[in-house]
């Protein structure tokens, strides 16, 4: 098995998410503008706090985003919790007990809707934390085109098939992503 160096997943990680931004066009990154101007700065002041508290968590956040983008696409589907009639994906494979950030996502979405509420999905700032997370460790940038919204479905089974293992080798790793590469939100 080929180990792979941070350089070169993260490499793939700008790979699939730019190909996830210029697949969506219908998706802008001025969506909030007009209906919330400050939610950018305010998920960026955020995540950077949460960063300097725990270098970690900037890869916890990054990791959040693929595993909520790669089930029924980046719709905030990794969020939700089970309950007596529904269940979710946190308890995948890949995502039990090794999933983390959900309290900095959390305190972010607390925090912009006392900025703008009910207007800011949790998809976005998902997708926005993901790309500020990176950026807090000296990573490169990009835009994060807006405008998803929030699923009110997940699946389990999606998440225990298709997220890939932490031991998948290169070409599994690349296979894995090609499969997402249609698909957005
Ligand atoms: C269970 O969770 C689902 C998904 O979040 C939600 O739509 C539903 O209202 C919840 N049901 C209960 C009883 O809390």
């Amino acid at each position: 098995m080929a180990r792979l160096s941070s350089y070169k997943i993260s490499w793939l990680f700008l790979y699939f998410f730019t190909l996830v931004a210029v697949s969506s066009a219908q998706l802008s990154s001025s969506f909030y503008a007009k209906s919330c101007p400050k939610a950018l700065s305010t998920i960026r002041s955020a995540v950077n706090a949460a960063v300097n508290q725990e270098k970690r968590m900037a890869a916890s956040l990054l990791r959040l985003h693929f595993h909520d983008c790669f089930v029924q696409g980046c719709d905030g589907s990794v969020l939700l919790d089970d309950n007596s009639t529904f269940t979710g994906e946190k308890t995948a494979g890949p995502n039990l007990n090794s999933l983390r950030g959900f309290e900095v996502i959390d305190n972010i979405k607390s925090q912009v809707e006392s900025v703008c509420a009910k207007t800011v999905s949790c998809a976005d700032i998902l997708a926005v934390a993901a790309r500020d997370s990176v950026v807090a460790l000296g990573g490169r940038s990009w835009t994060v085109l807006l405008g998803r919204r929030d699923s009110l479905t997940a699946s389990l089974s999606t998440a225990n098939s298709d997220l890939p293992a932490p031991t998948s080798d290169l070409s599994t790793l690349i296979s894995a992503f090609s499969k997402k590469k249609p698909k957005h939100h």
